[in-house]
C-alpha cells in the first residue's frame, strides 16, 4: 500500500527532537522555527510533558465519554484560569477543524440561524463547514459548497456593517482568526473585533474566535483576540494545546446552554490527551511562557525589521510574518540547507512564517536573525 500523496515533502526526516532542535538520522541538528506548524508550544520532548503522558499511559490511556474522566475537569479549571475565562465551559475534541466545526454548529443550534460571516484569506480547516468558511476554493469540494457563508474583506468595518444590515436576521455567527496564519500573518484590528462584538450582540449572532493557530499564548496573550478588550462567545483551539498530542477544544461563554447529545466525539477528552494538555498548561504557567513569547517576539520583530530587503514584519509574540521584497522560497530553502533552520511559508509567496516554541531561546533567535540577514543579502547580490 502506498501513501496517498497529498503533501509536498521537505526531504528531511527528523528522528529526535528536544526544545527547539531536531536531528536527522545522520546526526545533523536543525533549529525549528516552525514548530511543526505552530503545534510545538512548550518545546519538543519537554521532560515534564513526557513524564505526565508516560505516567498516564501506565494508568489508563483511554475510555469514552460515557464515564467520569476527572482529568477533563482539571484541564477545564487550569485552562479557565490561564486563559482569563474561568466562567466559560469546555468541550473537548481532536483537531482545529473539528473545533471550528463544533463552534459553528453550536452557534447555529443556539440561535437557530444559518449564515456565517467569514473573511478573505481566512483558514478554518478542511472539514465540511470549516472548509466552506475557508477562503480557498481549491480545497472546497463541490459537496462542501454552501450559500450560507458570506466572505468579507479583512478588517473592513463598513462591509461588516452592511452585511449585518442586509442579512442580520439570518446571521448565526462571525468566525475570525485573531491573527490570520495561513493567510500570511495579518492581525485583526482592535476596532474590527469590537465592531464584531457589538453587531453580534445587536443581532443575536455569536462571535467565534478561531484561536487554533494564534491562541494558546503564542501572541503573548492567551487568546490573541482578547487584545481588543472584548470577549468572544466561543474560542476554538488546537495546535499548541497538546504540544503535538492531537487535541482540540472550544471554550464556550456561560450564556450558551448545553444539552445532552448536542455535541459529541469518541476520542475527544480522552485520558492521554488531557494529560498532555494539562502538562502544556502547567509548563506555560510555571515557565512564564506567555511573557517570554512577548519579549522574544518583540525582540525578533524589531531586529528583523532592520534587515535590508525585509519589506514588512507583522504579527505579535511568536507568531511572526516576515515579508520580503523578493519571493521567499529560495530564502527559506537556503535557511534550511545552509543554516539548518526550519521556517514556515504562507499563502502569500513573499512571507516567511515564524511559529517557534514559546520557550525558544534568545541565542536561537539571534542565530536566525543573522542567517536571515546574510541570506537575503546574498540573494539580492545574485538578483
Ligand atoms: C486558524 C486555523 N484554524 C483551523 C485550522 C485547522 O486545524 P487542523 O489542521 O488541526 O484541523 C488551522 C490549521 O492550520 C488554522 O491555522
Amino acid at each position: 500500500m502506498k501513501l496517498f500523496d497529498v503533501y509536498p515533502l521537505i526531504p528531511i526526516e527528523p528522528v529526535k527532537a528536544e526544545g527547539s532542535n531536531l536531528w536527522d538520522a545522520q546526526g545533523n541538528q536543525y533549529l525549528d522555527l516552525y514548530g511543526g506548524h505552530a503545534v510545538i508550544s512548550i518545546g519538543h520532548t519537554h521532560p515534564y510533558y513526557v513524564q505526565k503522558i508516560t505516567d498516564q499511559l501506565n494508568k489508563i490511556g483511554f475510555y469514552s465519554n460515557s464515564v467520569i474522566i476527572s482529568l477533563q475537569q482539571e484541564l477545564a479549571d487550569k485552562l479557565g484560569v490561564l486563559s482569563g475565562h474561568p466562567d466559560y465551559q469546555l468541550f473537548l475534541c481532536n483537531s482545529g477543524a473539528e473545533a471550528n466545526e463544533n463552534a459553528l454548529k453550536l452557534a447555529s443550534f443556539h440561535n437557530g440561524k444559518k449564515k456565517v460571516i467569514a473573511f478573505k484569506k481566512g483558514f478554518h480547516g478542511r472539514t465540511s463547514l470549516a472548509v466552506a468558511a475557508t477562503d480557498n476554493p481549491s480545497i472546497v469540494a463541490p459537496v462542501n459548497e454552501t450559500p450560507n457563508i458570506i466572505f468579507l474583506p479583512w478588517n473592513d468595518e463598513l462591509a461588516l456593517e452592511s452585511a449585518f444590515n442586509l442579512h442580520g436576521h439570518e446571521i448565526s455567527s462571525v468566525i475570525i482568526e485573531g491573527i490570520q496564519g495561513v493567510g500570511g500573518i495579518h492581525e485583526a484590528s482592535v476596532s474590527m473585533l469590537q465592531k464584531i462584538r457589538a453587531l453580534c450582540d445587536q443581532y443575536n449572532a455569536l462571535y467565534i474566535a478561531d484561536s487554533v493557530q494564534c491562541g494558546y499564548g503564542r501572541s503573548g496573550h492567551f487568546y490573541a483576540h482578547d487584545y481588543a478588550g472584548v470577549f468572544a462567545d466561543i474560542y476554538t483551539m488546537a495546535k499548541g494545546m497538546g504540544n503535538g498530542f492531537p487535541i482540540g477544544a472550544i471554550s464556550i461563554a456561560p450564556h450558551i446552554q448545553p444539552k445532552h447529545g448536542l455535541l459529541g466525539t469518541t476520542f475527544g477528552g480522552n485520558h492521554l490527551a488531557c494529560a498532555a494538555a494539562i502538562a502544556v498548561l502547567d509548563v506555560i504557567k510555571q515557565e512564564n511562557l506567555m511573557e517570554h513569547a512577548k519579549t522574544i517576539g518583540n525582540y525578533v520583530i524589531e531586529k528583523v525589521k532592520a534587515i535590508p530587503g525585509v519589506r514588512e514584519v507583522r504579527g505579535r509574540g511568536l507568531m511572526i510574518g516576515v515579508e520580503l521584497e523578493i519571493p521567499c522560497g529560495d530564502v527559506r530553502n537556503a535557511l534550511l540547507k545552509e543554516y539548518r533552520m526550519f521556517t514556515g511559508s504562507a499563502s502569500d509567496k513573499y512571507t516567511i512564517r515564524l511559529l517557534p516554541a514559546l520557550n525558544v531561546k534568545k541565542e536561537d533567535a539571534d542565530a536566525f536573525i543573522e542567517a536571515l540577514g546574510k541570506t537575503v543579502a546574498s540573494m539580492k547580490v545574485q538578483n
